[in-house]
């Protein structure tokens, strides 16, 4: 029994590389842990977002949690911004955390170069904030994709620095990485990571894609030159296709290699899609028909309980700090 802690950012819709790499893993630790998963909404605002459209994406996203498998009453779903204490405990860790540090971070050094006229400084402490979202909760396990490991750590030295100064206050936690599908790539450029915020739509599948986008998105995704279907570490594509396959059919990358050995990449897209699509409409199924009030309540509820633990920890350390 771990405590077990994880969030993703409400911009734009979900794609299965946060599917695969992050939630279907917390679907999984709901049984025998405490768990803890929510929207961070201050973080999103490090890039500029439409009030209306960040309202509805933070809406979506949980609806989105409950229609991939988050239990409420399993686990703690809320919004950061409705805990206050992340916003306060960020700004106490913010005063251990080095410059240095935090001009390190690669997801700064590419998000500043991709927003090059609003280089803010909640995008330069945004790992700070992350900190403060885990320590928080006395956190043991972070389930989240390899892009993130690195903000995991960060807060690992955080939390052994204030422990160091101050006696032992936080629980040092750990990243949870799962073996395949951490680092699912982009289908228009297999070098990168598939991403909500890349330039083109044929990057990656959102959860919401209809069966005809995820079609076209498959049939024009990249592969490696010659005809086999098969993987390896010089067909990066092929390698990117087969793991998204292997983990949305159950089936394993090298039986999937044999049942498509001589059929060519045509037959192996037709398949791919089809399961993706056998996958996506299940899913959509679930997340219309959720309404909207019974997610306002699920994420009150949650916010309470929430606060409920939050404000505790928020005492000790500042009595620990010498704050009156
Ligand atoms: P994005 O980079 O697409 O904006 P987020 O930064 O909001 O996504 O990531 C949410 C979660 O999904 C994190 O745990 C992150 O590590 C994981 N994740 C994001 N992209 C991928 C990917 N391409 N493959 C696997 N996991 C990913
Ligand atoms: N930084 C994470 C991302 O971009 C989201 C996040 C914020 C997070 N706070 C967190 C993930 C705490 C795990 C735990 O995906």
């Amino acid at each position: 029994m771990s405590r077990i802690l994880s969030a993703v950012q409400p911009t734009n819709n979900l794609h299965i590389g946060n599917y695969l790499g992050a939630i279907k893993q917390w679907v999984e630790l709901q049984e025998g842990n405490e768990t803890l998963f929510f929207i961070v909404d201050l973080h999103a605002l490090t890039v500029y977002q439409k009030p209306e459209t960040l309202s509805q994406n933070i809406l979506d996203v949980a609806r989105m949690y409950l229609a991939l498998g988050l239990n409420p009453n399993k686990s703690i779903m809320f919004v950061q911004s409705h805990v206050k204490e992340h916003a306060e405990l960020a700004w106490i860790l913010g005063t251990i955390t080095k410059m240095g540090e935090l001009e390190r971070m690669t997801q700064f050094k590419d998000k500043s170069a991709q927003h090059a006229n609003n280089i803010n400084a909640g995008m330069f402490t945004y790992p700070v904030l992350m900190a403060a979202d885990i320590l928080l909760y006395d956190t043991e396990k972070v389930p989240v994709g390899e892009d993130q490991k690195q903000h995991v750590e960060l807060t690992r030295d955080l939390a052994e620095r204030f422990n160091k100064l101050y006696g032992k206050v936080f629980t040092v936690p750990e990243p949870l990485i799962s073996k395949s599908g951490a680092r699912i790539m982009g289908l228009d450029d297999p070098a990168k990571k598939m991403s909500k915020s890349a330039a083109s739509a044929y990057n990656y599948i959102s959860l919401l894609d209809d069966v005809q986008t995820v079609k076209k998105k498959i049939k024009k995704a990249v592969t490696d030159s010659g005809t086999e279907v098969m993987g390896g570490a010089s067909r990066p594509a092929l390698n990117n296709l087969l793991t998204i396959y292997s983990l949305f059919s159950g089936k394993s990358v090298s039986a999937l290699e044999k049942e498509f050995a001589g059929k060519g990449y045509g037959n192996f897209k037709d398949g791919l899609a089809d399961t993706l699509n056998a996958f996506l409409e299940e899913f959509q199924e679930k997340f219309h028909a959720i309404k909207e009030s019974e997610v306002r309540d699920i994420l009150a509820d949650g916010a309470a309980r929430a606060v409920a633990r939050a404000a505790l920890k928020m005492a000790q350390i500042k009595e620990t700090i010498g704050l009156l």
